[in-house]
């Protein structure tokens, strides 16, 4: 009987998460997604108007940050590992008559030189990877920066003491589940703990105003709150990659320095 029992957990609960993009024809709230993020727009005071400037919208969704980047002469590259949002982002940039070089794949499979980008962006996608991938994707963009490069983006939070409730809610393990209804089904979502945030950005400059905590989660992990997108914007980061010997030594101290914040 008990090995009956740990056939069918393997078999059923065990399965490997296979990563899928978003079904943008499902999703209601889409003309919100057409909006680009504040949090997003204000960099161009950072950039300057520089066309020789190189930005990368990973996860670009329906394109709404490639397409305001590239209005503003930049050099968009964008990726995400749905067609559908590839294919929208793509017909947006020619009724705008703008182009951005685009790519279709997980966030981990997408190349692009070391040493490439002045700026890259990630708006609400790294918490569809699991934990490993995520703290895979950071060291990746890390190396992807221009010495100076900005990456700003939003990565979701969970504190320890608040489990997922589970119903309709697939749970893979204690900081990732799965929903099994609605446009978000089988896509996974995963939450960090704040004390891991200074491992999960190693390497990165990460000094006053890097973090911006949205809101942190406390209520239950429902399926409704969760596709709602009520209280869990988690946490906006905004670092940049060390661009002299000397910075690359404090970061380290930056790393303390948010221990102790946190
Ligand atoms: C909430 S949308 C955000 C889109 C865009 N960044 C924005 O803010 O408008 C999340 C996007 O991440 C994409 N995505 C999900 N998992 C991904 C992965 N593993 N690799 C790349 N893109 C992924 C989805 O297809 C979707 O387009």
């Amino acid at each position: 009987m008990i090995v009956f029992i740990a056939i069918i957990y393997i078999l059923f609960m065990t399965e490997p998460i296979k990563h899928q993009g978003w079904r943008w024809d499902e999703v209601k709230d889409r003309k919100h997604w057409e909006i680009p993020d504040g949090y997003v727009m204000n960099l161009i005071y950072e950039l300057g108007p520089d066309p020789e400037k190189k930005i990368y919208d990973l996860g670009c969704g329906i394109g709404r940050h490639t397409i305001y980047f590239a209005s503003h002469g930049y050099q968009v590259y964008a990726s995400d590992i749905s067609q559908d949002s590839i294919d929208s982002t793509r017909e947006w940039l020619q009724r705008e008559n703008l182009t951005a070089e685009l790519k279709q794949g997980h966030f981990l499979d997408v190349d692009y030189p070391e040493n490439f980008f002045d700026l890259v962006i990630s708006m609400n996608v790294l918490n569809h990877g699991v934990k490993s991938e995520v703290y895979q994707i950071m060291q990746k963009v890390l190396k992807m920066l221009k010495p100076g490069g900005i990456f700003r983006g939003t990565i979701r939070i969970k504190d320890k003491n608040t489990p997922f409730y589970s119903n309709d809610i697939k749970i893979i393990d204690e900081q990732t589940l799965m929903m099994t209804k609605g446009e978000e089904r089988g896509i996974p979502h995963f939450f960090a703990y704040l004390e891991e945030v200074p491992d999960m950005f190693k390497g990165f400059e990460m000094g006053y105003g890097a973090f911006v905590f949205v809101k942190i989660f406390t209520s239950p992990f429902t399926a409704e709150n969760l596709t709602t997108q009520l209280g869990i914007e988690g946490l906006r980061f905004s670092l940049s990659k060390p661009s002299l010997e000397k910075d690359i030594k404090s970061v380290q101290n930056d790393r303390n320095f948010l221990r102790a914040q946190l």
